[in-house]
C-alpha cells in the first residue's frame, strides 16, 4: 500500500489525476475501472481539462465502471451511465462504445451479471482501477457483508446508502433499492488499484479497511490482499491513522 497524503480535497483530486493520466500516457491502450460517487468528479474534471489543454488522448482507452442502479437507464440523470457521460465521457475523446456500464434496464439479473463479467474479461482485465470508499467501508456496491462476493452480482443496497444517496433525489421513494455491480474477484483482479477518499467522515473506514481485520463485514478491507494499491487521501479523511 502506498499512501499519498494531500491537503485537501483539491489536491487528492489532481494527484488522483495525475495517476491516472499517468497509466493512459505509458498504455494508451489501457483498460480503466472508473467509479461514480462525488469523490472521483474533482479528479474527472482535473482529467478534462488536460484534456482540453491537449495533454492527455483517451481515444485508444477503454473504460468499464463499477456499478449501476437497476431500473434506471442512462438517459435518467441519477443513472450512472449518465454521470460518466456527464463528468468525463462527453468532454474527452474516449470512443463511447468502449465505455462500459452494467446495464440498469436490464431485469434479469443473472444474465445482466453474466454478460457483464464477459464484457470485462474481453478487455483483457483492467490496468487500473478507481475506487471511491463508502462510510461503511464499501466499495462498487459491495457492502457488508458476511462473504465476499466475487463477480458481478446484484445487491440489494443497505439502508446506510440509499439515505446517502437520498440526496440525489427528490423523494426517498426514487431512490434505487438495487443495483448491479462488480464483485470482490472482479475489483481483486484490477492490476492496480487507486482509491480516493476525502472528508472526515472518512476517516474511520480509511482506518477500518487498511489498517483493520480483512473482513467482509469491511468489505475495502480486501485490498490490504492487493499488491499494488495507491490510497489518494486527504489530511481528514486519514485523521485516525496515527
Ligand atoms: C460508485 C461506487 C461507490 C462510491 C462510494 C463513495 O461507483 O462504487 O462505492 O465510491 O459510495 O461515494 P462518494 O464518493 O459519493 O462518497
Amino acid at each position: 500500500l502506498r499512501i499519498y497524503q494531500t491537503k485537501d480535497y483539491q489536491a487528492m483530486s489532481r494527484k488522483a489525476a495525475n495517476i491516472i493520466s499517468a497509466q493512459v500516457i505509458l498504455k494508451p491502450e489501457c483498460v480503466l475501472g472508473l467509479a461514480t460517487g462525488s469523490t472521483p468528479v474533482g479528479a474527472y474534471q482535473q482529467l478534462v481539462d488536460w484534456y482540453q489543454k491537449g495533454d492527455l488522448d483517451f481515444s485508444g482507452v477503454t473504460t468499464v465502471n463499477l456499478d449501476e442502479y437497476k431500473g434506471l437507464d442512462g438517459k435518467n440523470s441519477q443513472s450512472y451511465r449518465y454521470f460518466m457521460n456527464y463528468n468525463l465521457f462527453d468532454h474527452v475523446n474516449v470512443d463511447k462504445s468502449r465505455t462500459f456500464v452494467p446495464n440498469g434496464l436490464e431485469e434479469d439479473g443473472e444474465k445482466e451479471c453474466a454478460r457483464y463479467d464477459q464484457v470485462v474479461a474481453a478487455t483483457g482485465g483492467v490496468d487500473l482501477q478507481l475506487l471511491g470508499l463508502g462510510r461503511n467501508g464499501h466499495i462498487g456496491f459491495n457492502e457488508p457483508c458476511d462473504e465476499f462476493k466475487k463477480g458481478t452480482h446484484l445487491v440489494a443496497l443497505s439502508q446506510n446508502t440509499i439515505d446517502a444517496n437520498s440526496r440525489f433525489f427528490d423523494s426517498i421513494d426514487e431512490v434505487p433499492k438495487f443495483a448491479y455491480t462488480m464483485g470482490i474477484r472482479t475489483i481483486m483482479q484490477a492490476r492496480k488499484i487507486l482509491m480516493v477518499v476525502s472528508g472526515e467522515d472518512k476517516a474511520e473506514a480509511v482506518r477500518k479497511s487498511f489498517f483493520g481485520p480483512c473482513t467482509p463485514e469491511v468489505p475495502a478491507s480486501i485490498l490490504q490482499m492487493h499488491p499494488d494499491v495507491i490510497l489518494v487521501a486527504d489530511e481528514a479523511a486519514l485523521s485516525q491513522i496515527a
